[in-house]
Formats: C-alpha cells, structure tokens, sequence
C-alpha cells in the first residue's frame, strides 16, 4: 500500500534517526534488556540475537563491555557462551555493524533442584513443623509445594502442608493418626526444572517439646537449705489435661559440676538438700508424660537462687571469700572455667575488704584517741576532787583541834 511512510524521504529520515541514535541507546542503562533468560552452569549456553536470521555480523556486548567471557558467535549472530560459571551472568547486548541494538536480554545462570534434605520438629501433640534446604547451591530462587500422607493412602487425598513465605518450612495443624507411618513430600521448582524428595515420619518420635519457661527460684522462710522452683509449660504446648508433661529438674550450687535431679509432673517442687548460703543454679526440661518413645525438651535457660538465711546471726564484718567457704572434701573436682569464674570475683571481693578494714581502722583509732582524753580528764577530776577532800579534811580537823579545850 503506497502511503507516506512508503516514500524513499522518509525511509531515508527514518534510516538516519536510528542510525544517529543508536550510540546513545547503547549507552543506557537496565531498562533496555526486553528479556530475562536462564542457563545451566558449567555447560554451553545460546543466546540469540533475534528471532529472524541476521545477515550482517554483529556485535555482542556484556555489561555495555564488549569483554566477555569464552565463547563464540555462530553464522546466524547467535552467542555461545562455553562452560559458563557465575561470572557470565549479566546484561547481554546483540548490535549490528553499525552498532544498532538488535537485542538484549539479563543471563541468569544456576542448576535445577537437586533432593532436598528434610527435617521435622514435633513441639506439641498438635502441630508439626517441616524444614527443608538445599543439598546443593542452585543459585536461583525456587518455589515449594508440600504435602502429607500415609503410605498406603491415594496421592490425591494427601493433605497439603502449608508453606510460610519464607519457602523454608510448612506447618501441619492437628496431624491425627499418630501410630501411623507418615509420607512428607515437598517439591521444589526453578526455571531450570523441578524435584520431589519424600521422607517418612513418624511424629510421636520426634514429639519433643519446647522447653520450659520462666523458670523462677524462691527462698522458703526460716530454711536455710530448701528452694521452692516454679517454672511453667512450653507456651507452644496445649493447656490441656489430655496431654501431661512430666518435668525433670537438675540443680547444683554455682561452681560445682554435679548436678542434682528430681522429677515432678507438677508445675513446682521444693529442694531440701540445697547447700545453705550458696547460689545454686537451676534448670528445668518438660516431657510427654505418657508416651516415652517421645524427646526429651532441651533444658531451659538457667535459673538462679539462695537458701534462705538468718540475717540476725550474720556478723557483717565477716567477709569471706566464696572460694574458702566451699567444703572441698564435697565438691573435690573443679572444671577449670568454673574456677577462673570464682576467681574472676574475687578482685572485687578483695576490694570491698580492704576499703572497709581501712574504715575499721580509722574508726578504732577515733574510738582509743576519744578514750584516752576522756579517762585522761577523769584521772584529772579524781585527783581533784581528793586533793579538795583532803584540804576539807585538814580545815575540819583544825577547827576541832581549836575547839579542844587546852
Ligand atoms: C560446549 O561446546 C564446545 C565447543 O563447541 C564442545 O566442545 C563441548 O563439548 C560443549 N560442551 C558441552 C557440555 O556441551
Ligand atoms: C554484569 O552485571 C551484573 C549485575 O547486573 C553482575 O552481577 C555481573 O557480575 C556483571 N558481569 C560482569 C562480567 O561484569
Ligand atoms: C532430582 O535430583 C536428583 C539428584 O540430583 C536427580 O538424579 C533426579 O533426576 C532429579 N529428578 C528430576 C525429576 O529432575
């Protein structure tokens, strides 16, 4: 159809603009590249320089570089990059001899998933967590899909596990069947392909509760080696009477290595056999009551506390270092980081004593300075008061010696 765009002016007009700004166009920026592409590492990788074939030879630039990594251009203007490792991937730029822009298109370079490796956390009765990774780098985001099952049960009616935003893990609410052998599947898909891994489970195997929290020591009154410890249930486990815990608890005073155990399925218990004026250190680990084939939780974090003592009977002058009051005929073996904990206070121990048998001092000095001018004065007064006695003395009994009839 003949028109005006038809006319040799303006295809000449038309040939000069793209020919004048085609320099420019290959100096911008990302927004040029119109595609995104994907190749496998370590193998030959092409790209093409347009869908029709070019004749004239072309120009391939990387990065707006037209350094690029071992290749080599075939006939038709198409890439070959050799053995590609990660250092190929970027921006590539396909122009003419006349350094048009015929194509562009971002290489993005990594494998197709591999198997993934599984694991489950079991926390409570009533929930199940699954975590997955890579058993190999793949460079490139992936999506999963996960489910569950039982063995002999049809694919389609699997259940689906659903995946948190992250793409890490799933987690399964209220899984039932707990004798049953369960099938986790999770699928993981990139650009370059897809693999499954399945694993089996058996959850009240790996039922292992999350430890227990706010743990507390308290003293008991007028008991010097008791300690009451409260502690409550995992928050992730559910407060019902269905599904008891049973407790177990160790404790030890600071500083020794051997630990003292007790178990309880209460959400307390009191200690009696705790080493009077010390601190002991307490930590407690929850476990399914009923079933023992289940874990045992990680203990939870330490707890700290001192028998009670009677203030009245403490002198507090006495100062004493903790190392010397520790019966060693008791605890016989230190570990050597506990030992350098215990002598790592006693710098401030030594100070405290030295500031206050310098005030002690101070104040005994004060104390003989005061008595000694008080019974200096009371000397003086006595000597007084007799040598005032004794005149009296002499007056009278010169008054009667007058008085005497001669
Ligand atoms: C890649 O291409 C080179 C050269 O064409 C060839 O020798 C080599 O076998 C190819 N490698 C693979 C993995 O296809
Ligand atoms: C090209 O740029 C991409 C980022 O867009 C970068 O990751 C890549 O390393 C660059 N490649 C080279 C060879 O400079
Ligand atoms: C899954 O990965 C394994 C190990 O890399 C591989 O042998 C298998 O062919 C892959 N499966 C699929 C469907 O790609």
């Amino acid at each position: 159809m003949p028109g005006p765009w038809s006319s040799p002016v303006c295809l000449t007009v038309i040939w000069f603009l793209s020919w004048s700004l085609a320099p420019s166009c290959a100096q911008n920026g990302n927004d040029e590249v119109s595609g995104l592409q994907y190749g496998h590492l370590k193998s030959n990788v092409t790209l093409e320089c347009g869908k029709s074939p070019i004749r004239t030879p072309v120009v391939w630039h990387l990065n707006h570089s037209s350094e690029l990594p071992w290749h080599q251009v075939t006939s038709d203007g198409s890439l070959i990059l050799l053995q590609t490792d990660l250092s190929a991937q970027g921006d590539y730029s396909c122009y003419d001899h006349q350094g048009l822009l015929l194509h562009s298109v971002r290489l993005r370079l990594g494998y197709p998933p591999g198997p993934l490796s599984i694991s489950c956390r079991v926390p409570s009765h009533v929930h199940v967590r699954c975590s997955w990774a890579d058993s190999a780098d793949t460079y490139l985001p992936g999506k999963y899909t996960a489910s569950y099952g039982s063995k002999n049960q049809d694919e389609d009616r699997w259940r689906p596990c659903v995946v948190d935003a992250s793409g890490k893990h799933c987690d399964i609410d209220l899984p039932g069947y707990w004798e049953v052998l369960h099938v986790f599947r999770v699928t993981e898909t990139n650009a370059l392909g897809s693999n499954t891994t399945l694993t089996s489970i058996k959850f009240n195997n790996l039922l292992k509760p999350d430890p227990p929290e706010s743990v507390v020591v308290k003293t008991v009154e007028g008991h010097s080696t008791r300690l009451q410890v409260y502690w409550s249930p995992p928050s992730s486990w559910p407060q019902a009477i269905a599904f008891p815990l049973t407790f177990h608890i160790r404790y030890k005073p600071q500083g020794s290595s051997y630990w003292s155990e007790l178990f309880t399925e209460d959400n307390m218990l009191t200690i009696y056999d705790a080493l009077a004026g010390h601190v002991h250190q307490v930590e407690v680990r929850a476990r399914d009551a009923i079933d023992e084939g289940t874990q045992w939780s990680d203990w939870s974090s330490p707890a700290f506390g001192q028998p009670w003592e009677d203030e009245s009977r403490l002198e507090p002058t006495e100062e004493v270092l903790p190392e010397d009051v520790f019966p060693s005929e008791m605890f016989p073996i230190f570990t050597k980081p506990e030992t350098s904990t215990a002598r790592s206070h006693n710098p401030a121990y030594e100070d405290e004593g030295s500031v206050g048998l310098v005030i002690l001092l101070v104040l005994f000095s004060v104390v003989v300075i005061v008595c000694t001018v008080v019974s200096l004065v009371f000397v003086m007064w006595v000597k007084q008061r007799r040598r005032n006695q004794a005149n009296k003395q002499e007056l009278t009994s010169m008054v009667k010696m007058k008085s005497m009839p001669i």
